[in-house]
């Protein structure tokens, strides 16, 4: 069955909640799409300078008014949206992101790997990887940084993902070529939502996003990417069964050729 998936690159204002959120809904809201990928922390910003801050921004999932306002376009629009966002439970502050799709909210992924100063903002995420059965297809989460480890995609591709949508907020220019590779040896479709902008909250320090979000195939060919500083809402026609066969040719299967006595 073919789908039309994509992503939402724009560029967040830090601390501006509402206008982010109403942005995204008037935006979302035009969209033909069955699957849509916002970026990490896309309706808070990225460069926080305190503990605190997070907190304040952080919101419950579910239950929160980001989650809930991504809840009531999906349901709306029959669409399914994947989006980062500060997640507080209890005391701890995660960088996550929800899943929601026209039947409700379908889960939330904490990141395992925190990069740079979000290690002192954020507890590392203990969800593990999970996967999603939709009506679309199966659907697992990474963010950003994650994808720098392969143990993250070869996870949610061994059980079963057949599209990985990723939020990032990506300021190091390795990604947009990595991935690819990361779709290819996991035979799985990949979506990078990646923002653009700058923030320099921080003195001597200023953030630039690098866009060039992505929709890959399960052959690492790149169906569609973003510029690297401009909004762009991008959608592909993808077939997810195309993920589910890892023949490679009659006599190569890519996980079950694999020979775990040898790794470590
Ligand atoms: C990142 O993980 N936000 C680079």
């Amino acid at each position: 069955m073919l789908i039309s998936a994509g992503f939402y690159q724009f560029r967040p204002e830090f601390g501006q909640k509402e206008k982010n959120l109403s942005l995204v809904e008037d935006r979302l809201g035009q969209a033909d799409a069955d699957l849509l990928v916002l970026p990490e922390l896309f309706a808070t910003g990225y460069q926080f300078v305190s503990r605190s801050e997070v907190m304040d921004l952080s919101e419950e999932v579910p239950g929160g008014r980001t989650t809930l306002m991504l809840q009531d376009l999906a349901s709306k629009r029959n669409l399914y949206i994947v989006g980062g966002l500060a997640e507080r439970d209890g005391g701890n502050l995660y960088n996550s992101a929800v899943f929601v799709g026209p039947e409700g909210f379908i889960g939330c992924y904490r990141k395992t790997h925190l990069f740079y100063e979000e290690k002192l903002f954020f507890s590392p995420g203990d969800t593990g990887f999970q996967v999603w059965e939709t009506k679309i297809g199966k659907i697992g989460l990474m963010i950003c940084f994650d994808w720098f480890f392969p143990e993250a995609m070869r996870t949610l591709a061994l059980m079963g993902a057949e599209i990985v949508a990723h939020p990032a907020n990506l300021v190091l220019p390795y990604c947009p070529k990595g991935m690819p590779t990361r779709c290819l040896e996991n035979m799985v479709f990949g979506i990078t939502s990646n923002r653009v902008g700058v923030e320099s909250r921080k003195k001597g320090e200023s953030l630039r996003f690098i866009g060039n979000s992505q929709v890959i195939s399960p052959r690492g060919e790149v169906l569609l990417r973003g510029p690297d500083n401009e909004e762009l809402l991008g959608v592909a026609e993808i077939d997810p069964e195309l993920a589910r066969d890892k023949r490679l040719n009659e006599y190569n299967h890519i996980f079950r050729d694999r020979r775990e006595e040898y790794y470590r």
